[in-house]
């Protein structure tokens, strides 16, 4: 936090705006936009996800439709695709950003096109761990065909694509201010739009869709989206110190490669090439599967009691401790011996296409997500973690790997 935080919220009280808009909205809208550039128009909503769910309405999807959205990814880039009762068609990741394979992308839209004789509604691509996309390529298929994209920018909130900011490429741009993001509203996120029309048709959609009428009159469907005018105060104090985040989590990927340079079969994940400018809001490794972790010989033996991130305190139990995809061994283990430490590290996202709940959707693979979910783990990152904190966790991590019979 940077201290002007509290000052906007205070304001807010003040100034009885304690509704879902007001001044911090629209200041923290033009903060947003300074942010983002490219004459881009942004509109404020309550999360990440309500910003998906309203950029592909905009983008025409209904019932029936069909939108192709990376398959190495949180399951909010695509569960709004299924409250529309359309049906995800997931593309798998290329090996060097994680990132949506543009060469399966357009596979994966002759095939429907040929399957169906229609073409999906819009292409949904995501900065996976903040790392960015093959924009120019998914750009350049996505004109072909005449598809919208929806970036989802939602970890990659500063990342650029050879200077460019994640987010401005497409029709769309997806942000998330949830707790654990580059900056957080407590919970919120945005939609980056392309113009004013766009922005005020996605702003009248997140307001409940009212007609202009002395009385509320309703001729569509509309949501309630908005961003609180008190969250928005917790974002324009965030504003003042983004620049600052993200050189942190940089700082911090750069330590973890430095530092873990000299452990065989461990390599953290770093930009391909110069285009990529993650703002590495998470760092990841991965681990090769022939090292051998304190403990692995006990990995997946109990079942785990708390849902991933905790769920308020409700917990959906799992009978079966293991699944017919899930990391390896000894990443398990490794999990279980940081977390002893006091370290909290995670497997990577878990790919949609493997998930129960999408056991249906189409979905166009390479074998690149399922493997890197085997093989990878999530550090922690945030603004708290200290080059010290860094030393700590290498240094478990290294004290975790058995030498030769020893550790
Ligand atoms: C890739 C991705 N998309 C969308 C979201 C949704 O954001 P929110 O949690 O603000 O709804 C998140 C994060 O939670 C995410 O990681």
């Amino acid at each position: 936090m940077s201290g002007r935080e509290q000052q906007y919220i205070q304001e807010a009280f003040d100034t009885n705006w304690v509704v879902p808009l007001g001044p911090n909205v629209n200041g923290f809208e033009e903060d947003l936009k300074k942010f983002v550039g490219q004459d881009r128009e942004v509109v404020a909503l309550c999360s990440g996800t309500s910003a998906v769910h309203l950029a592909l309405i905009a983008c025409g999807v209904g019932p029936g439709d069909e939108v192709l959205v990376q398959s190495f990814t949180f399951c909010a880039s695509s569960h709004p695709i299924t409250y529309l009762g359309a049906t995800p068609v997931f593309i798998d990741s290329e090996k060097d950003s994680w990132n949506m394979d543009p060469d399966l992308l357009e596979e994966a839209i002759e095939d429907r096109i040929a399957k169906t004789g229609r073409a999906p509604k819009a292409i949904v691509p995501v900065a996976l761990y903040g790392m960015p996309y093959q924009i120019d390529r998914i750009m350049a298929i996505a004109d072909k065909y005449g598809i919208p994209v929806i970036e989802d920018a939602a970890e990659g909130f500063g990342s650029c694509w050879e200077g460019r900011v994640l987010g401005t490429f497409g029709k769309f741009g997806v942000l998330s201010f949830n707790g654990n993001k580059m900056i957080t509203t407590s919970g919120g996120g945005a939609l980056v739009c392309e113009d004013v029309e766009t922005k005020n048709k996605i702003m009248w959609y997140a307001t409940q869709a009212r007609e202009a009428y002395p009385y509320y009159q309703h001729e569509a469907i509309g949501y309630n989206y908005r961003l609180s005018n008190i969250c928005a105060g917790i974002g324009r104090g965030q504003m003042t110190i983004v620049d600052e985040h993200i050189a942190h989590h940089r700082r911090v990927q750069e330590l973890y490669s430095e530092l873990l340079s000299d452990v065989p079969g461990i390599r953290v994940h770093g930009n391909p090439d110069p285009r990529y400018q993650s703002n590495f809001w998470l760092c990841t490794m991965t681990v090769d599967p022939s090292i051998r972790i304190v403990g692995q010989e006990n990995a997946y033996k109990t079942v785990v009691k708390g849902a991933v991130g905790g769920a308020a305190g409700v917990v959906h139990c799992s009978e079966n401790p293991r699944t017919d995809c899930e990391p390896n061994d000894n990443i398990e283990a490794l999990r279980v011996f940081m977390d002893q430490a006091g370290i909290e590290a995670r497997p990577l996202w878990k790919p949609m296409h493997r998930q129960p709940v999408y056991k249906n959707a189409p979905a166009y693979v390479n074998g690149v997500s399922e493997s890197l979910f085997k093989v990878g783990m999530c550090l922690p990152a945030g603004p708290y973690v200290t080059d010290e904190d860094v030393r700590y966790i290498v240094d478990t991590i290294k004290k975790a790997i058995v030498r030769d019979g020893h550790h």
